[in-house]
């Protein structure tokens, strides 16, 4: 018995020991490190100050970097003085507000650390470390005052920044310098950027590149592209004299015509010659973002947004708002931007004739729609011996004529590929020349029964009256293909 009472004895003793050391973890770990950023924002403000409220101003997620930009200006400034601390939360607890340090009430177990930095592009080959969660105790003329910087974390998506220690209408100050310089010093400006939805709403930007396109890389004919060319490049060319003359510059331009034509080719021709412009690519689901996308353009403008293969949104219909189609959301956005932004819509599809509905019941948005064609024989010798350059190519004129002939009806891409093929074709042999048994090997192969999908691939459909299957089927005994139907915008009679 008195064996067991003092095992029990002893258990208690430890029970009792590790609660007191448990107590003691409570109390030091969070309670005494959670005051430790309390007390900093108490004693750095006092009391009067800390008293103030909390005036927060928010965000779009892509505005992070430029965020940042502007902070890093505004914390040199002449005047001012900035201790920056970072600050740590546990993993998954979502954020903290400045209210709630201010009060020191309803705390996570933070602490304080080195300012915890995500580095974020702020250019197309450059970076920004940018704050996370951190704390600002400023001094300057205005007083002692604190920022709360929130960024998007693991839990968070919101950006802010939080100001307590001024009177309202000086805390909005503040957030309001800050934020004018971010507009001012907007990294995104004149740059040429993908725009990226998120799953569940809002998008991000990343930068590009562009490659180099040269006019004479661009085949097309020249009534064509130079229609193009004076739609984008000539209202930027005369924005003064237009906008004197009371002329919007709002545009908008439509480029269709069956698919591997050079439609988003030439979209980047153009936006590779337009530097001095905002451009935003816009494509697949991040069409819906257009409005939006508009909105910041307006900002950014001189702008080019490009809505990439817009039939994709035809038949898709937006949430709420009365279900309607995202298209029209697309073409309303279009038209609320300001007319007298310099700003350049350039629609690309190659189904015109799911958008022509659409279009005809909101006029004006589009003013210019240009077919982009299949290739005419002239077109097809150009582009033959545009991809041919570099390639040690042995083929007379005659030898040319016949490919040119044999190639009636196929797309800019299918050309590209022939080229492509041809010197595949040449590389088991001695000399490394193209010849034109080499194209012409190339070229059955491509036109062979079994190439079908491949050819639809490269954009070169047979006849759609025929059944889809059957597009995988022979092609029509004289080997020359026949090229899908397509309806052209407007339709043709
Ligand atoms: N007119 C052209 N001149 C020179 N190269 C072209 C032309 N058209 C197409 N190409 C070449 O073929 C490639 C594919 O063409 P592109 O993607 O521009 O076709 P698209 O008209 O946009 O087709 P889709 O309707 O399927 O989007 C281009 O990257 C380019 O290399
Ligand atoms: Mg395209």
């Amino acid at each position: 018995m008195g064996d067991e009472s003092h095992a029990s004895e002893a258990v208690g003793r430890e029970f009792a020991a590790e609660f007191r050391s448990f107590m003691r973890w409570v109390q030091t770990d969070t309670q005494v490190e959670r005051n430790e950023v309390v007390s900093l924002i108490a004693e750095f403000l006092g009391a009067t100050r800390a008293r103030e409220s909390v005036v927060t101003r928010e965000w779009s997620s892509f505005e992070h970097v430029n965020l940042q930009t502007a902070l890093n200006v505004w914390m040199a400034e002449e005047g001012r003085n900035v201790v920056v601390h970072g600050i740590a939360l546990p993993p998954h607890f979502g954020g903290v507000t400045l209210q709630q340090l201010a009060s020191g009430g309803a705390l996570p177990p933070i602490q304080l650390c080195a300012p915890p930095l995500v580095d974020l592009p702020n250019g197309p080959g450059s970076t920004l470390a940018c704050l996370q969660l951190a704390l600002l105790l400023v001094s300057d003329p205005a007083g002692p005052y604190v920022l709360l910087v929130s960024a998007p974390r693991e839990h968070e998506r919101g950006l802010r920044i939080e100001v307590l220690g001024l009177p309202v209408s000086a805390a909005q100050a503040v957030v309001a310098e800050i934020d004018g310089l971010r507009g001012a010093l907007n990294v995104y400006r004149s740059q040429l950027l993908e725009v990226v939805a998120f799953p569940h709403g809002g998008f991000d930007l990343r930068f590009m590149s562009v490659a180099p396109i040269e006019r004479d890389g661009v085949v097309l004919p020249d009534q064509v592209l130079g229609r193009i060319e004076r739609h984008a490049f000539g209202v930027a060319e005369h924005r003064e004299a237009l906008l004197t003359s009371g002329q919007h510059l709002k545009r908008g331009l439509l480029l269709y015509g069956p698919p591997g034509t050079g439609k988003t080719h030439t979209m980047r021709y153009l936006v590779a010659h337009m530097p001095q412009y905002t451009r935003l690519v816009l494509t697949g689901r991040s069409l819906h973002a257009v409005g939006s996308v508009t909105a910041m353009a307006r900002d950014l403008a001189p702008a080019v947004i490009v809505l990439e293969d817009v039939d994709l949104v035809a038949e898709d219909r937006s949430f709420g708002n009365g279900s309607s189609p995202v298209l029209f959301d697309l073409l309303d956005a279009m038209d609320g931007a300001a007319a007298d932004a310099d700003l350049l819509f350039v629609l690309t599809t190659n189904r015109a004739d799911l958008l022509e509905p659409a279009l005809a019941a909101r006029p004006g948005r589009v003013d210019v729609a240009v077919e982009v064609p299949l290739p005419d024989a002239a077109a097809r010798r150009r582009l033959f011996e545009f991809y041919a350059r570099g390639v040690s190519l042995q083929l007379n004129d005659e030898e040319l004529g016949v490919v040119v002939d044999r190639t009636d009806g196929v797309t800019a891409s299918f050309l590209k590929e022939l080229l492509r093929r041809s010197v595949l074709e040449s590389l088991g042999e001695q000399a490394p020349l193209v010849t034109a048994a080499h194209v012409s090997r190339a070229l059955d192969d491509l036109l062979d029964s079994g190439q079908a999908v491949t050819r639809t691939l490269l954009g070169v459909g047979v006849d759609s009256s025929t059944s889809p299957s059957a597009s995988l089927g022979p092609v029509p005994p004289s080997g020359r293909m026949r090229v899908g139907r397509w309806t052209a915008y407007p339709p043709r009679s």
